[in-house]
């Protein structure tokens, strides 16, 4: 397939996936060869490699030993938080994985068994994840920003067997500790899990409970080393829950084959990237750019990968990504636009950029949220390499839309993730599910059959993954974004269209957070949106009815609310302003007119529906909003 443009590739990856998937997937090590590259026999539920058998933790680990890589560096462990650097070369992160993996198994684990991991950026995420890899049990990894109930949420859907957790995690100078969160979650959770392995960090140690809690270190000692176990590649590799419209999470469903495919051939073919560079993602695990990108597409690859246990600012300064980059010759690294806000606010001449000659660093990819072309344009012209903005979701793994730097280099857009990625064909329908012509606004849909590696379902729930992804437009996939693809091809994201926001790169839900407030007890009602933020692209704002003949304070009932999301869904949600109003703008049939209030609160033209019952609402939501600094530029 050499020297295909990425459109070309694109059509190629549509008219003949059997040969365009198959060839990808002679980089893979099969125990047995697939017997079909695609099934499509059971629609809308596709399935890739189908009797084919592999093991991922193999293919990212092992393999390379034997390879020839063992003494390469796999893992590199830089923690300005705690002041520590650590590296691991792949024949070291193998036999870590591989004796975690058997104390996973002492404890009962086996093919198929859930556990859910809990823990924050230390390599031992990394271990934790490719230990369950390795046995053939489905992890699910919960981001460490999330509060007790959130983690309850998993746990109570995944229902593990086991638990991984940390005794805390670190925020810049903060110490979180997370087996109180833990211990809130397994009281909340009907599900009790069998054992719960803790990974004691010194800045702070927690008391671990007698016949259920064993302590990593010493568990970890005594275990033996396990062989990969074979898996089907239709199997279940991970689980990672993800935002939607409502307060209960979508149990994102990975499969071994596809996405072992998908990941490995994405890191040549949109990173550039060969064996043996250093690739890193600032992201953290718990994320799905931390799944893909900081764990299984650079280990895939034979590459080294880099876990980050710091910010972009403030540990110590606008300078650390440079520094990490500088220091471990990273050739490629991702992050989301608002770590570059945050550089961006506090080093606007650049002046730490001058301080690292970062020889090898040769491209920088953006993703997590729409990247505004003031935030492109600043870095690009303070880097001088090509700075790629791409597009892609939990749900799919690996990206959708972007300039793919290892089959050619398109001309940038500032404010465009590029072109569809091979695999994708990706259409902008009206209502109706006609296409839109060029440069016209719609919904973004992807038609069906999406390539390997994207999500095969929701975890015990195909009728969620139907009624969520599948039945707006037969045959195509949802993706909740709204958009247009202009007259070149490229693709404009311009924001979602449902209650979904990105927070600083975060997915959140709208819906959850108006969940919590709602629980309050002079609530009557409310409505969260997201409103455009400077620095973290969105942050959601709440407006709220109370109750008739409330006397508290109200500014005591704000201060009340925010603490109420931030102990429910976590300090991550970011719920920092609200406002008590009178009335909300509704729709004659009561639907709450929430475009209309993010209209008015970011300054843009506001889209009154016909169907609005009382236009005096409005001006209540007006003032309150004024109240709040919103428009902010006004
Ligand atoms: N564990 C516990 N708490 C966490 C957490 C974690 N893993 N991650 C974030 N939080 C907390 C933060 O400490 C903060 O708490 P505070 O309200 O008490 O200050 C809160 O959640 C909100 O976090 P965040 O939105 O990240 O804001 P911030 O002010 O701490 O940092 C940035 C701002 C821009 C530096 C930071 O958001 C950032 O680095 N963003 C990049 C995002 C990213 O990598 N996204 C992944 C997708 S690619
Ligand atoms: P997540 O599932 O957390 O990766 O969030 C996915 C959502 O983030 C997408 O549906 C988009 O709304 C948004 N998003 C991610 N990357 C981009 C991008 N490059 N441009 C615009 N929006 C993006």
């Amino acid at each position: 397939m050499e020297n295909l443009s990425q459109a070309q590739s694109l059509e190629m990856s549509i008219n003949d996936p059997d040969a365009f998937w198959g060839d990808a997937a002679r980089l893979i090590h099969w125990y047995r060869p697939y017997d079909s590259v695609l099934n499509s026999s059971n629609k809308p539920f596709y399935r890739w490699f189908e009797g084919g058998v592999l093991n991922t933790c193999y293919n990212a680990l092992d393999l390379h030993v034997e390879q020839g890589r063992g003494e390469q560096t796999a893992l590199i462990y830089d923690s300005p938080v705690t002041d520590t650097k650590k590296q691991y070369t792949y024949t070291e992160l193998t036999e870590y994985t591989a004796k975690f993996a058997g104390v996973l198994s002492d404890l009962g684990v086996t093919k198929g068994d859930r556990v859910v991991i809990y823990m924050p950026m230390i390599p031992e995420a990394v271990v934790a994840m490719l230990a369950c890899a390795r046995i053939g049990a489905i992890h699910s990894v919960v981001f460490g920003g999330f509060a007790g109930e959130e983690l309850a949420k998993r746990i109570i859907d995944a229902k593990p067997k086991v638990v991984v957790s940390a005794s805390c995690g670190i925020e810049g100078k903060r110490i979180i500790e997370y087996k109180p969160l833990l211990d809130e979650a397994i009281k909340i959770s009907p599900h009790k899990p069998q054992s719960c392995v803790i990974y004691q960090r010194p800045q702070a140690t927690s008391e671990l409970i007698d016949g259920r809690d064993y302590d990593w270190q010493t568990v970890h000692e005594k275990s033996q080393a396990v062989d990969p176990v074979p898996v089907k590649a239709t199997d279940p590799l991970y689980i990672l829950y993800t935002s939607g419209t409502t307060g209960t999470p979508k149990g994102v469903l990975r499969d071994n084959g596809g996405h072992a495919v998908a990941l490995k051939w994405s890191m040549e073919s949109i990173y550039g990237l060969k064996p043996g560079e250093v690739f890193w993602a600032a992201s953290d695990v718990g994320w799905v750019v931390g799944h893909s990108y900081i764990v299984y597409a650079p280990l895939l690859n034979g590459s080294t990968t880099i876990v980050y246990e710091g910010k972009p600012v403030g540990t110590p300064d606008a300078g650390a990504f440079w520094r990490v980059i500088d220091e471990y010759d990273v050739s490629v690294m991702f992050t989301a636009p608002t770590a570059i806000r945050a550089i961006k606010r506090e080093d606007f001449n650049g002046e730490f950029v001058k301080k690292y000659p970062m020889k090898k660093f040769r491209a920088l990819f953006l993703a997590g949220e729409r990247c505004d072309p003031d935030t492109l344009e600043w870095v690009s012209n303070l880097l001088h390499i090509p700075v790629i903005d791409h597009w892609w979701q939990t749900e799919t793994g690996w990206a959708i839309a972007a300039n793919c730097l290892g089959i050619e280099q398109l001309p940038i857009k500032s404010g465009s993730p590029t072109q569809a990625v091979p695999g994708y064909k990706v259409e902008v329908l009206d209502e109706q599910g006609d296409q839109k012509p060029a440069g016209e606004l719609g919904s973004i849909a992807i038609k069906l059959p999406l390539p390997p590696g994207t999500l095969t379902t929701l975890w015990q729930n195909d009728d969620r993954y139907v009624s969520s992804y599948l039945s707006d437009y037969e045959g195509y996939y949802l993706t909740g974004d709204a958009g247009y693809i202009d007259s070149d091809g490229y693709i404009w994201v311009m924001g979602r269209t449902d209650d979904v926001i990105n927070v600083a790169g975060h997915r959140l839900s709208t819906g959850r957070m108006e969940e919590c407030i709602s629980e309050h007890p002079h609530v009557a009602e409310c409505a969260v949106v997201g409103v455009a933020d400077k620095l973290k692209g969105q942050s959601p704002l709440g407006l709220v009815v109370l109750k008739s003949g409330v006397e508290q304070d109200h500014e005591e009932i704000v201060k009340e609310l925010v603490q109420l999301v931030r102990s429910k869904v976590g300090a991550v949600a970011a719920f920092k302003q609200a406002a008590i109003v009178s009335t909300l703008p509704k729709t004659r049939s009561g639907k709450v007119l929430r475009g209309t209030i993010r209209n008015i609160a970011d300054g843009d033209e506001v889209m009154v529906p016909p169907t609005i019952d009382d236009r005096s609402s409005l001006d209540v939501v007006t003032k309150a909003l004024a109240t709040l600094g919103y428009p902010q530029d006004a």
